[in-house]
Parts: structure tokens; C-alpha cells; sequence
């Protein structure tokens, strides 16, 4: 089976939703309140320590209806149904797509070819409890007989972001190992990180999915040079682990096959936290923890496979998004954390998402004539308010956003976590609101200013509101709500992919710039510029002379 081929805009829905935008568009937010004051009742989704109010959008129930039933032409259900049961979704690559079974339960059965995966997932499961239990108890040592404090991951994008954003998501939950990355291939990032470390209490986590990455590979080859000049060749057996599906390329670094966690080329490397690439976060923070972050995603899990889609929170949001991106016009896609904690989560998904969804070629293979993939950006809450808000308030650009917030504080500061949530709730309803030029007056009254300085200033206070937001309200920030909230983005970009009829398991738009990057570079080390532009050459030419 595969994925239809379906153009979205060919539909009877995408027509209906263009007709249906054409009558609504210029009704507000604030008279859609107006004219339902149980809004909020009925936009809203409760599912676990999850709660979704999507009320404070430009939508009536004829916009849901008529987006489900895009969703329904497009053979959503199907797709659902091949996701998860191992179908070659990502056809360009002849694969499946399967991180969800790495957070599976054991009693599951998901075959690809035939064969069962579950078995050989619970093995790496269990390789990677054994491994974090001997390294978080000091039961492993290093070279010098000594238990190791500091851990270092070597990757790039999903061999990087997805480790970086949940150790520090998960700060709260962590042990006394000190976990740092290195993932630019910039050699100031890896020195400043090795200059702070000891190599005989240091682990060397390398993760690669194909070991061929130029980047991980260069800071590899740096530190194992650093760490030799303080042990043996022997030594880089205790030293140094890999994550891979390419045990050659591995072995033939120098590392132990003993100490190679394998992952499957079935499991996307923007997807891949819920492999042994999230060994430095079960290191971080214990094994029963990083389990907990599996099994949350695996509550997400069931409840996109099952929920009827009016109730299923990742559905609801890929179709509010289509809604802006597609009839709207909307170009990004703000997303607000109130948690300092999930300070990475943007960059985190600007990886899932737009590496996913950032293509203009239809499953079909002709040219999409509509917009794609959203843009994502974002900042944790409060701060952001004091940095971007401002655009988002009175700027000319729509940005609808979700803000992401937590009922309990981890540290147990009500006095800090009220202001924050006071915050949280605030802006959201500043943005749908506004503030009306009588308002302004009235408050301009209060103040006693001049009718002259008051008619002058007055433009420049109006709020015009209207501004779209979801608001995510979880209970608390722990592994398995994380787990849940990582897997909700995750299914969000799965369902707009299938209905912009592209294929969101690829990136062929990463390589051309590596291809030209290696030709580049072997021009630089021979100090020949060959044919470029005039402008790429007139660069290299003053790059070559002055460096
Ligand atoms: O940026 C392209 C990409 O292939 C990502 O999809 C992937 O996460 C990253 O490079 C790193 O790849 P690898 O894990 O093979 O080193």
C-alpha cells in the first residue's frame, strides 16, 4: 500500500472551506465571543493531564466540520492506519516510519518485512537500562579506574536537538552527570567544550544514524585525538560509544562493537529520541525516567490511532494550522512555552517540522500549487513577551501561537508560577481582545491628557485583537508529559504532510548545500578556485587571502 496522491486543493472540501473562509474571514474573534459565550465549552479537548482550549480561533463549527471532512477525503484514517503499521509511508527512501514503535509496549507486534520489531527494540531498551545503570552508579569507569561525572553527545540535528531539548526539559529529574554537546562543526563549539573536561571521567557519546555526517565525524576524529593525548589506544573501549545504523563505518573509528547501540533505518533521525539516540538523556536522568518519556508518547500514540478526530488533539491542530497556513495566508507559526525548561523545544521542531513538511513536490510528483510546510519560532514565556510580542500584538503579520503552559510548578515558587500563569493566561487574551479606541480614551480621560495629545497618541494604542491562539494547559512538566507533548507535535506535522499530499519522511533539500560544501572545501585546501559565480568566487578569493 501506499499514501494517496490526492491534491488537496482539487477536493470538494478544500472548495467548501475557500467558500466558507470567503463569508467568515472579516468576522472577529472578539464578535464570535460575542455571538456564542460558550465558546470555550465547546472548543475544547481534555485528555489526560492535557488540556486544549482552541476556542480563541477564527472558527465556527462549520469551519471544524468542513476541515474533518478535508481531513476525511484526503483518507486520513488510512494514513493513520499505514503509519502506524509499518506500510513504506516514506516512499522516496523506501522505508517505513516507525518511531512509535520504539515506544511500543513489549506485548506489541509491528512487522516490517514480515518480521516482528518489537524483540530487537526491547534488546537496545535493555542494553541502553544496563548501560545507564552501570554509568549513573559508577559501576563503569574509565581508563584510570575512576566513575565517570561528565558525558559528551556528538551529533547533528536529530542526532543532536532531540537529546539537547529533553535533558534540558528534564533538568528537574536529572542525576550528578554532567551532560554537554557538540554538534556544530565549528571547532570553537567543540574546544569550549573539552576545555572544561576531564578525559578520564568523560563518556563520548557518538550518535550518528549513517556515521557518514561530516560534521559528528570531524568532532569525533578532535576529540578522540584530545582524549589520546592523555590515554592509549586501548583506553577509547571505555571511552567511547556509538549509536548508529552503520556498525562498519563504527568499527572502523575504533570503537568496540560491544559499545554500538543500533538504531534502524525505519526511524527518522528528526523522530529518533525514542532510540538509543536519547542515551545521553536516559543517562541524564535515569533510565526509569527516560522510560516514563517513552511511555507518555505511547499514550499520545493511542489516543491519535483511536480518538474520532473531533477529539483528537493532534488532528485538531494540524487543521487549525492548514486553516491559517492554506486560506489564511498565514506564514509562521508562533510557539510559547511558560516554562524556562522547554527553552529548546522550538528549535527542536523547527527541525520536525520544517525538515518534514518543507517540500513544494507533491506525492504525485508534480509541483504543489499551494503552501506547504509552516515556519516555527518561538521563545519561552515571559521573556519572549519582552522581545516579540510586539509584532505579534500590532504588527501586519498574522502569527497564530500556541502557548504552552503547566499548572504545577516543579520547585513549589507559587508566588513566581502565579505571576508566570497570570502572564500565560493574559496574553492570550490581550491578542484575541485587543484594546478598542474607546477603551484607549477612556483610559486617556482617567489620566487627564490634553484632547490634542490624546487624539495624537491614540492610533498607536489601539489593539486591533483578533489574533489567533491555542492554549495547551498540562498539568505538570514531567517525563511522560513531555513524552506526550513531543508525540502530539509529532502526529500535528504526520497529519498536515498527508494532506498536503507530500512526503514528510525525506530531506533531499539538505544535500545539495553539503555536496557544494565538500567541492568547496577541497578548493580551499588546494587554494584553486574553480567555477562559481562571480560572487561565490569573489568570497572564496578574499576568504583564501586573508585567512
Ligand atoms: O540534516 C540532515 C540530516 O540527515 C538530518 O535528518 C539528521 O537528523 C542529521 O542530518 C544527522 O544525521 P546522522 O544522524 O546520520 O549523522
Amino acid at each position: 500500500m501506499a499514501l494517496n496522491t490526492t491534491n488537496p486543493t482539487g477536493t470538494e472540501a478544500w472548495k467548501n472551506l475557500q467558500n466558507h473562509y470567503n463569508a467568515i474571514h472579516n468576522t472577529t474573534l472578539q464578535e464570535l465571543f460575542q455571538q456564542d459565550t460558550a465558546r470555550a465549552e465547546k472548543f475544547n479537548l481534555q485528555w489526560n493531564d492535557f488540556l486544549l482550549d482552541y476556542s480563541k480561533n477564527n472558527i465556527t463549527q462549520q469551519t471544524i466540520s468542513l476541515l474533518l471532512e478535508l481531513a476525511n477525503s484526503i483518507g486520513l484514517k488510512d494514513a493513520i492506519n499505514q503509519y502506524f503499521g509499518g506500510e513504506i509511508i516514506n516512499q522516496t527512501e523506501n522505508r517505513a516510519v516507525l518511531h512509535t514503535a520504539l515506544r511500543a509496549p513489549e506485548s506489541a507486534v509491528i512487522k516490517v518485512d514480515g518480521e516482528n520489531v518489537i524483540p530487537e527494540v526491547y534488546e537496545v531498551k535493555n542494553k541502553i537500562k544496563n548501560f545507564t545503570h552501570e554509568v549513573v552508579s559508577g559501576e563503569r569507569k574509565g581508563f584510570t579506574g575512576k566513575a565517570f561525572t561528565d558525558v559528551v553527545n556528538i551529533g547533528i540535528g536529530g542526532s543532536d536537538l532531540g537529546p539537547v531539548m529533553a535533558v534540558e526539559a528534564l533538568q528537574f529529574y536529572k542525576n550528578h552527570l554532567n551532560i554537554h554537546f557538540v554538534s556544530n562543526v565549528d571547532g570553537d563549539h567543540v574546544n569550549e567544550v573539552i576545555k572544561k573536561l576531564n578525559p578520564e571521567t568523560t563518556l563520548f557519546v557518538i550518535v550518528s544514524k549513517t556515521f557518514t555526517t561530516q560534521e559528528t565525524l570531524t568532532n569525533s576524529e578532535t576529540i578522540k585525538e584530545w582524549f589520546l593525548q592523555s590515554a592509549s589506544q586501548k583506553d577509547i573501549a571505555k571511552h567511547f560509544v556509538a549509536v548508529s545504523t552503520n556498525i562498519q563505518k563504527v568499527t572502523e573509528f575504533g570503537i568496540d562493537p560491544a559499545n554500538v547501540f543500533p538504531m534502524w533505518d525505519w526511524v527518522g533521525g528528526r523522530f529518533s529520541l525514542w532510540s538509543a539516540v536519547g542515551l545521553s538523556i536516559s543517562l541524564a536522568v535515569g533510565f526509569e525516567h527516560y522510560n516514563e518519556l517513552l511511555k507518555g508518547a505511547n499514550e499520545m500514540d493511542e489516543h491519535f490511532k483511536s480518538s474520532e478526530f473531533d477529539q483528537n488533539i493532534p488532528v485538531i491542530l494540524a487543521l487549525l494550522s492548514i486553516w491559517y497556513n492554506n486560506f489564511y495566508g498565514a506564514e509562521s507559526e508562533a510557539l510559547i512555552p511558560y516554562t524556562q525548561y522547554l527553552q529548546k523545544l522550538a528549535p527542536y521542531l523547527q527541525q520536525a517540522t520544517m525538515e518534514s513538511n518543507g517540500k513544494s513536490v507533491g506525492r504525485d510528483g508534480k509541483p504543489v500549487n499551494y503552501q506547504t510546510g509552516t515556519i516555527i519560532w518561538g521563545e519561552p514565556g515571559t521573556n519572549s513577551q519582552h522581545a516579540f510580542f510586539q509584532l505579534i500584538h500590532q504588527g501586519t503579520k498574522l502569527i497564530p501561537t500556541d502557548f504552552i503552559g503547566f499548572i504545577t510548578p516543579l520547585y513549589g515558587n507559587q508566588d513566581h508560577h502565579d505571576k508566570l500563569m497570570s502572564n500565560f493566561f493574559a496574553q492570550t487574551e490581550a491578542l484575541m481582545t485587543g484594546k478598542t479606541e474607546a477603551q484607549v480614551q477612556s483610559e486617556f480621560n482617567k489620566q487627564g491628557l490634553s484632547a490634542e495629545k490624546a487624539s495624537y497618541l491614540l492610533p498607536f494604542k489601539v489593539f486591533t485583537g483578533n489574533k489567533p491562539t491555542n492554549t495547551i494547559l498540562i498539568q505538570k512538566l514531567t517525563p511522560k508529559t513531555l513524552g506526550s507533548l513531543i508525540a502530539l507535535y509529532e502526529h500535528k506535522i504526520f497529519v498536515q504532510g498527508v494532506i498536503w499530499n507530500i512526503f514528510s519522511f525525506d530531506q533531499w533539500g539538505v544535500e545539495l548545500g553539503k555536496q557544494l560544501a565538500n567541492s568547496i572545501l577541497e578548493e580551499i585546501n588546494t587554494k584553486t578556485v574553480k567555477n562559481h559565480d562571480s560572487s561565490t568566487s569573489f568570497l572564496l578569493n578574499h576568504f583564501l587571502k586573508n585567512k
